[in-house]
Protein backbone atom coordinates (compact mmCIF):
# COMPACT_ATOMS: atom_id res chain seq x y z
CA UNK A 1 0.00 0.00 0.00
CA UNK A 2 2.61 2.46 1.16
CA UNK A 3 5.96 1.54 0.02
CA UNK A 4 9.14 3.56 0.63
CA UNK A 5 12.78 2.75 -1.20
CA UNK A 6 16.13 4.33 -0.71
CA UNK A 7 15.11 7.43 0.73
CA UNK A 8 17.48 10.04 0.94
CA UNK A 9 16.81 13.59 2.25
CA UNK A 10 18.73 16.42 3.90
CA UNK A 11 17.98 19.54 5.67
CA UNK A 12 20.60 21.89 3.74
CA UNK A 13 23.90 20.37 3.87
CA UNK A 14 23.05 17.87 6.72
CA UNK A 15 21.78 14.89 5.56
CA UNK A 16 18.78 13.19 7.64
CA UNK A 17 17.61 10.22 5.95
CA UNK A 18 20.11 7.67 4.49
CA UNK A 19 18.12 5.39 2.47
CA UNK A 20 14.52 4.52 4.09
CA UNK A 21 13.08 1.41 3.58
CA UNK A 22 9.46 0.74 4.80
CA UNK A 23 6.90 -1.47 3.38
CA UNK A 24 3.48 -0.44 5.27
CA UNK A 25 0.68 -2.76 4.13
CA UNK A 26 -2.83 -2.30 3.51
CA UNK A 27 -5.20 -3.01 6.22
CA UNK A 28 -2.36 -3.18 8.80
CA UNK A 29 -0.50 -1.31 11.69
CA UNK A 30 2.97 -0.59 10.82
CA UNK A 31 4.91 1.39 13.51
CA UNK A 32 8.08 3.80 12.97
CA UNK A 33 9.94 3.54 16.08
CA UNK A 34 12.67 5.42 17.31
CA UNK A 35 14.16 8.04 19.72
CA UNK A 36 13.92 11.95 19.35
CA UNK A 37 15.75 12.68 16.63
CA UNK A 38 15.99 9.85 14.82
CA UNK A 39 14.10 10.95 11.36
CA UNK A 40 10.87 9.54 12.02
CA UNK A 41 8.89 12.84 11.38
CA UNK A 42 11.40 13.81 8.49
CA UNK A 43 10.49 10.42 7.32
CA UNK A 44 6.62 11.45 7.46
CA UNK A 45 7.11 14.96 6.11
CA UNK A 46 9.20 13.59 2.66
CA UNK A 47 5.75 10.64 2.49
CA UNK A 48 3.05 13.49 2.97
CA UNK A 49 5.27 16.09 0.65
CA UNK A 50 6.45 18.74 2.78
CA UNK A 51 9.87 17.83 2.09
CA UNK A 52 11.83 16.90 -1.06
CA UNK A 53 13.58 13.70 -1.03
CA UNK A 54 15.19 10.89 -3.60
CA UNK A 55 14.56 7.07 -3.67
CA UNK A 56 10.65 6.52 -4.22
CA UNK A 57 7.73 6.79 -2.35
CA UNK A 58 5.11 4.49 -3.70
CA UNK A 59 1.21 4.66 -2.64
CA UNK A 60 -1.41 3.03 -3.88
CA UNK A 61 0.75 1.74 -7.11
CA UNK A 62 1.47 5.22 -7.96
CA UNK A 63 4.50 7.45 -7.31
CA UNK A 64 3.97 10.14 -4.81
CA UNK A 65 7.74 12.05 -4.88
CA UNK A 66 7.45 14.93 -5.81
CA UNK A 67 3.81 15.73 -6.06
CA UNK A 68 2.03 18.51 -3.92
CA UNK A 69 0.80 17.88 -0.35
CA UNK A 70 -2.27 18.80 -1.65
CA UNK A 71 -2.17 16.04 -3.95
CA UNK A 72 -1.45 13.35 -1.90
CA UNK A 73 -4.06 13.72 0.55
CA UNK A 74 -6.23 14.03 -2.17
CA UNK A 75 -4.91 10.14 -3.15
CA UNK A 76 -6.29 9.50 0.44
CA UNK A 77 -3.20 9.56 2.49
CA UNK A 78 -4.15 11.77 5.91
CA UNK A 79 -1.53 12.50 8.44
CA UNK A 80 -1.99 13.90 11.94
CA UNK A 81 0.99 16.02 12.63
CA UNK A 82 3.24 16.02 15.76
CA UNK A 83 1.86 19.07 16.93
CA UNK A 84 -2.18 19.29 16.77
CA UNK A 85 -3.63 21.73 14.80
CA UNK A 86 -7.35 22.03 15.44
CA UNK A 87 -9.43 25.05 14.81
CA UNK A 88 -8.96 25.80 18.28
CA UNK A 89 -12.11 28.79 18.29
CA UNK A 90 -14.86 26.49 16.78
CA UNK A 91 -16.37 23.50 18.67
CA UNK A 92 -16.07 19.53 18.27
CA UNK A 93 -18.73 18.93 16.10
CA UNK A 94 -17.69 21.77 13.76
CA UNK A 95 -13.80 20.64 13.96
CA UNK A 96 -15.28 16.79 12.68
CA UNK A 97 -17.23 18.50 9.83
CA UNK A 98 -14.43 20.14 8.66
CA UNK A 99 -12.50 17.06 8.87
CA UNK A 100 -14.85 15.89 5.96
CA UNK A 101 -14.32 19.16 3.65
CA UNK A 102 -13.47 17.18 0.61
CA UNK A 103 -16.64 15.39 0.70
CA UNK A 104 -20.32 16.66 -0.30
CA UNK A 105 -22.28 12.69 0.77
CA UNK A 106 -24.11 14.51 3.30
CA UNK A 107 -25.70 11.80 4.86
CA UNK A 108 -23.02 9.64 5.17
CA UNK A 109 -20.79 12.33 6.91
CA UNK A 110 -23.57 12.60 9.69
CA UNK A 111 -23.35 8.66 9.84
CA UNK A 112 -19.68 8.96 10.17
CA UNK A 113 -19.93 11.67 12.41
CA UNK A 114 -21.73 9.26 14.71
CA UNK A 115 -19.12 6.30 13.60
CA UNK A 116 -16.58 8.90 15.61
CA UNK A 117 -18.24 9.72 18.06
CA UNK A 118 -18.71 6.23 19.17
CA UNK A 119 -15.25 5.48 18.77
CA UNK A 120 -14.38 8.85 21.11
CA UNK A 121 -17.34 8.78 23.34
CA UNK A 122 -15.41 12.27 25.36
CA UNK A 123 -15.80 13.67 22.56
CA UNK A 124 -19.73 13.01 21.70
CA UNK A 125 -20.13 14.54 25.69
CA UNK A 126 -18.22 17.90 24.43
CA UNK A 127 -19.75 17.89 21.06
CA UNK A 128 -20.74 21.64 21.36
CA UNK A 129 -17.72 22.83 23.20
CA UNK A 130 -15.20 25.32 21.83
CA UNK A 131 -12.17 23.04 21.25
CA UNK A 132 -9.46 25.67 23.13
CA UNK A 133 -11.10 24.34 26.28
CA UNK A 134 -10.48 20.92 25.96
CA UNK A 135 -8.13 19.11 27.49
CA UNK A 136 -4.58 18.16 25.51
CA UNK A 137 -5.52 14.35 25.34
CA UNK A 138 -9.33 14.99 24.42
CA UNK A 139 -7.65 17.65 21.75
CA UNK A 140 -5.54 14.42 20.41
CA UNK A 141 -8.50 12.59 20.39
CA UNK A 142 -10.34 15.23 18.38
CA UNK A 143 -7.30 15.91 16.25
CA UNK A 144 -7.34 11.75 15.21
CA UNK A 145 -11.85 11.80 15.11
CA UNK A 146 -10.92 14.79 12.11
CA UNK A 147 -8.66 13.08 10.57
CA UNK A 148 -10.83 9.96 10.11
CA UNK A 149 -13.72 11.98 8.77
CA UNK A 150 -11.84 12.56 5.70
CA UNK A 151 -12.02 8.44 4.95
CA UNK A 152 -8.33 8.70 4.41
CA UNK A 153 -7.26 4.93 2.58
CA UNK A 154 -4.19 5.31 4.53
CA UNK A 155 -3.48 7.12 8.17
CA UNK A 156 -0.18 8.46 9.37
CA UNK A 157 -0.39 9.20 13.49
CA UNK A 158 2.99 11.10 14.38
CA UNK A 159 3.89 10.79 17.79
CA UNK A 160 -0.30 10.78 19.35
CA UNK A 161 1.14 10.11 23.19
CA UNK A 162 3.61 12.74 23.01
CA UNK A 163 3.13 15.14 25.94
CA UNK A 164 0.28 13.34 27.46
CA UNK A 165 -0.24 11.85 30.96
CA UNK A 166 0.43 8.34 31.25
CA UNK A 167 -4.12 7.50 31.76
CA UNK A 168 -4.51 9.26 28.39
CA UNK A 169 -1.36 7.75 26.44
CA UNK A 170 -3.46 4.58 27.55
CA UNK A 171 -6.56 5.73 26.74
CA UNK A 172 -4.99 7.05 22.66
CA UNK A 173 -3.34 3.53 21.87
CA UNK A 174 -6.87 2.12 22.89
CA UNK A 175 -8.50 4.23 20.52
CA UNK A 176 -5.45 3.36 18.09
CA UNK A 177 -6.59 -0.40 19.22
CA UNK A 178 -10.23 -0.04 18.58
CA UNK A 179 -9.81 1.92 15.32
CA UNK A 180 -7.63 -1.49 14.01
CA UNK A 181 -10.80 -3.85 13.26
CA UNK A 182 -12.06 -1.21 11.08
CA UNK A 183 -9.62 -2.24 8.46
CA UNK A 184 -7.82 0.61 8.58
CA UNK A 185 -4.45 0.98 6.95
CA UNK A 186 -1.87 2.94 9.35
CA UNK A 187 1.75 4.01 10.39
CA UNK A 188 2.23 5.09 13.67
CA UNK A 189 5.04 6.52 14.39
CA UNK A 190 6.24 6.64 18.03
CA UNK A 191 8.88 6.90 20.90
CA UNK A 192 7.06 4.92 23.22
CA UNK A 193 8.17 1.59 21.91
CA UNK A 194 6.24 -1.14 23.97
CA UNK A 195 2.44 0.78 23.84
CA UNK A 196 2.97 0.77 19.86
CA UNK A 197 4.24 -2.57 19.43
CA UNK A 198 1.23 -4.08 21.17
CA UNK A 199 -1.03 -2.19 18.68
CA UNK A 200 0.77 -3.38 15.84
CA UNK A 201 1.16 -5.93 12.90
CA UNK A 202 5.05 -4.97 12.04
CA UNK A 203 7.74 -2.63 12.93
CA UNK A 204 10.47 -0.42 12.01
CA UNK A 205 13.21 1.08 14.43
CA UNK A 206 14.74 3.81 12.98
CA UNK A 207 18.28 5.47 14.29
CA UNK A 208 19.94 8.01 12.97
CA UNK A 209 18.32 8.50 10.04
CA UNK A 210 18.42 4.92 9.22
CA UNK A 211 16.17 1.78 9.99
CA UNK A 212 18.10 -0.69 11.93
CA UNK A 213 15.39 -3.22 12.27
CA UNK A 214 12.47 -4.45 11.08
CA UNK A 215 9.67 -7.43 11.39
CA UNK A 216 6.54 -8.57 12.78
CA UNK A 217 5.94 -6.52 16.46
CA UNK A 218 6.27 -10.05 18.04
CA UNK A 219 10.19 -10.08 16.28
CA UNK A 220 11.34 -6.79 16.79
CA UNK A 221 9.61 -7.05 20.69
CA UNK A 222 11.77 -10.24 21.23
CA UNK A 223 14.60 -8.88 19.80
CA UNK A 224 17.31 -8.14 22.56
CA UNK A 225 18.66 -5.08 21.25
CA UNK A 226 15.54 -3.54 21.47
CA UNK A 227 14.58 -5.12 24.38
CA UNK A 228 18.11 -3.65 25.97
CA UNK A 229 17.82 0.02 24.34
CA UNK A 230 14.05 0.53 24.16
CA UNK A 231 12.08 -1.93 26.86
CA UNK A 232 14.63 -2.10 29.96
CA UNK A 233 14.46 -5.52 30.58
N1 LIG B 1 13.73 21.94 9.97
C1 LIG B 1 14.89 21.32 10.26
N2 LIG B 1 16.08 21.88 9.93
C2 LIG B 1 17.25 21.27 10.21
N3 LIG B 1 17.34 20.07 10.82
C3 LIG B 1 16.20 19.47 11.18
C4 LIG B 1 14.92 20.06 10.92
N4 LIG B 1 13.95 19.23 11.40
C5 LIG B 1 14.62 18.18 11.91
N5 LIG B 1 15.95 18.31 11.79
C6 LIG B 1 16.98 17.35 12.22
O1 LIG B 1 16.77 16.12 11.55
C7 LIG B 1 16.97 15.02 12.43
C8 LIG B 1 15.71 14.18 12.49
O2 LIG B 1 14.65 14.92 13.08
P1 LIG B 1 13.14 14.39 13.15
O3 LIG B 1 12.81 13.76 11.86
O4 LIG B 1 12.30 15.50 13.62
O5 LIG B 1 13.28 13.27 14.27
P2 LIG B 1 12.14 12.49 15.09
O6 LIG B 1 10.82 12.83 14.51
O7 LIG B 1 12.50 11.05 14.97
O8 LIG B 1 12.29 12.96 16.52
C9 LIG B 1 17.37 15.60 13.77
O9 LIG B 1 18.78 15.59 13.85
C10 LIG B 1 16.84 17.02 13.70
O10 LIG B 1 17.62 17.89 14.49
MG1 LIG C 1 9.13 13.63 15.38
Amino acid sequence: MLELRDVHASYGKIKALHGVTITAPAGKVTSLLGANGAGKTTTMRVITGLLPATGSVVFDGAQILGLRPDRIVRRGLSMVPERRELFTEMTVGENLRLGAYTRSDDKEIRRDIEGVLDLFPRLRERFGQISATLSGGEQQMLTIARALMAKPKFLILDEPSLGLAPKLVDEIFDIIDRIRPTGMSMLLVEQNVRAALAVSDYAYLMETGEIRLSGTAAEIEADPSVQDAYLGT
